[in-house]
């Protein structure tokens, strides 16, 4: 896991804070992500505390998460250990992949879309959502400024600055999405911005190849 994002010192606090920096749109955006499942079994990747779980619990769910304290308070049944650079799964297993809020935190981003399109049934769908900046330059002076000041708030008041300090960073860690997934080895299905300014999105991604071992 990336050294600068210990979730474990604010697995406590973390889905009421994010309830909080989101206003609470973070559950609705996870229910819209959500409607583009397809029947079958998902792979939560990066469960977390296990967020998704209303969203996610008529599937059959694994739910997979590095760390052990965020698991601990995570509902599903089915949990593991483990990263999505280095999925501990066959072939061809899952007809989706749900992750929100995980890729700013992985370390190596071309591994793990690797991994996905491997454990991935053909078909089988990949959904992503997450935080980045938004498009326009003025707003994401802004947004920046934003969520410069509140996590450092939060991050001061709860006594985990350095965590609160690695969320508002990582949201310039990556390219915007529009750069960042056009050359990955899944279909594209639909890229859209949501949230206040855009600075959320929602992606939706198709497996189309059919690993053969
Ligand atoms: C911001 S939380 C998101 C949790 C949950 N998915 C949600 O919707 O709230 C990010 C999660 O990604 C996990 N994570 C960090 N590095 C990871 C990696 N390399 N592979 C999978 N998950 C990772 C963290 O432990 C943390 O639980």
């Amino acid at each position: 896991m990336n050294k600068s994002a210990n979730f474990s010192n604010i697995h406590k606090f973390y889905d009421l804070i994010n309830s909080l920096l989101t206003l609470g749109f973070d559950k609705s955006w996870r229910r819209q992500a959500a409607r583009n499942l397809k029947p079958g079994n998902v792979l939560d990747l990066g469960s977390g505390t296990g967020a998704s779980y209303e969203d996610l619990k008529r599937f059959d769910v694994v739910a997979l998460d590095p760390d052990e304290n965020m698991l601990s308070l995570n509902k599903f049944q089915n949990k593991v250990v483990g990263m999505g650079e280095n999925l501990p799964f066959d072939n061809n297993y899952f007809d989706n992949i749900f992750c929100c809020f995980v890729l700013r935190n992985v370390d190596n981003i071309e591994k793990t879309f690797n991994e996905v399109s491997r454990v991935l049934k053909k078909d089988g769908k990949f959904i992503l959502l997450d935080m980045s900046r938004p498009r326009n330059n003025i707003l994401k002076q802004f947004h920046k400024i934003g969520t410069y000041i509140v996590m450092h708030l939060i991050g001061l008041i709860t006594f985990n600055l350095k965590e609160y300090r690695f969320l508002h960073f990582s949201l310039d860690k990556l390219p915007p999405p529009e750069e960042l997934l056009v050359d990955i080895n899944l279909e594209k299905k639909m890229l859209k911005r949501i949230g206040l300014f855009g600075f959320v999105y929602l992606g939706v991604f198709e497996n189309q190849n059919l690993i053969t071992d």
